[in-house]
């Protein structure tokens, strides 16, 4: 299959319509990183999209809609806090978990009784979800376990040969994926960390819990049990510079090509030649961060992470991706 890349225009927008109608698969740009979607409806364009990725197939896909649509015809019950959330950050990195109401294909929830909804604000995401107007299934346009893509070029590494077309709607700003909330509960539950915080969801409704696996649960989120976000090299993650730096230069005598990855503070005071510097303030972090890791992997042997001071916030997102990406190495 020929791989096109296209800019979101009249021309690739009809095309991207004439491929989901017919059951195909179309990467997009969103706010976060792009994603690969397919017709919300269809069983069979929702597995494809599991088998072009190799996605395991018990993680849940989220089903994404233009800001006009009406998320009730797809969802049995939206909680009043959840309409607050909606209305103070949707269009936007934030994806809300509710009782479905079984009107999508039951691939996209894997048999759970839930469905997660995301309006991304992103232009072309916009223009793209109007143009087909019906909800589109859409994982994040990688390999399964690979880092998530912020640019057309990343998912065409991926994904060349597998998909029919990606529309190219620039670098994303955001960076990390969508902050997924569940809200079947009396109190929302953060299930994965982003750019909407908790501090923001309780600012805006007066609670905000974070999700903890406990020993023997089945998890809530099925997505976070996955290793996630690994580059295609050696990854190690330090909490001190100094050790980093140790370890930097006992691998560079041992001849493996390493770089070493940290925000721009802790940049400016090492003194070794290869850096991947992920800039500075955890918004510029987190959409640095994606980038960084592709980068690393195309030059380095062995990326040495540093992680950030900060904890709060967007770092709390960051840092748990960066774990995950250093996960088992
Ligand atoms: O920013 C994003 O969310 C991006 C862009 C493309 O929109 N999408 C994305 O999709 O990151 P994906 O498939 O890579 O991650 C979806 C996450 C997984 O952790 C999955 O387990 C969780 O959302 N999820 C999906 N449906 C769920 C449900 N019904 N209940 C709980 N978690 C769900
Ligand atoms: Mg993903």
């Amino acid at each position: 299959m020929e791989t096109k890349i296209l800019p979101v225009d009249s021309v690739s927008l009809k095309l991207a319509r004439d491929i989901i109608t017919e059951g195909g698969a179309v990467a997009f740009p969103t706010e976060t990183v792009y994603g690969l979607g397919a017709n919300a409806f269809s069983e069979e364009a929702v597995k494809n999209i599991f088998s072009i990725k190799g996605r395991p197939n018990d993680n849940p896909l989220i089903v994404h809609v233009h800001s006009d649509y009406d998320i009730s015809t797809l969802v049995s019950y939206v909680p009043d806090y959840a309409k607050k959330l909606a209305k103070k950050f949707l269009p936007g990195p934030l994806t809300l978990v509710y009782k479905s109401c079984n009107k999508v294909a039951k691939a996209v929830s894997c048999g759970l009784d839930t469905l997660a909804v995301r309006i991304p604000s992103h232009e072309g995401a916009q223009r793209f979800l109007r143009y087909v107007d019906m909800p589109i299934a859409a994982p994040s346009a990688n390999i399964s376990k690979h880092v998530s893509p912020v640019s057309a070029e990343h998912v065409y590494t991926d994904l060349n040969g597998r998909v029919g077309l990606i529309l190219d709607g620039g670098r994303c700003t955001g960076g990390i994926e969508s902050t997924v909330l569940d809200c079947t509960g009396e109190v929302p539950v953060i299930l994965r960390s982003g750019l909407v915080t908790r501090g923001m969801i309780a600012d805006a409704v007066g609670a905000c819990e974070v999700y903890k696996m406990r020993e023997g649960e089945a998890a809530r989120s099925p997505g976070m049990k996955y290793k996630h976000y690994s580059p295609d090299c050696k990854t190690m993650l330090f909490e001190d510079a100094t050790e980093a730096v140790d370890e930097y230069f006992r691998q560079t005598a041992n001849g493996v090509k390493t770089y070493i990855m940290c925000d721009g503070a802790t940049a400016r005071g090492l003194r070794v030649e290869n850096i991947l510097n992920l800039g500075d303030g955890a918004e510029e972090i987190a959409a640095q961060l994606y980038e960084k890791l592709r980068e690393g992997e195309r030059v380095a042997q062995l990326i040495i992470a540093v992680s950030p001071k900060q904890r709060d916030g967007v770092m709390v997102g960051v840092m748990n991706r960066l774990e995950k990406a250093c996960r088992g190495q």
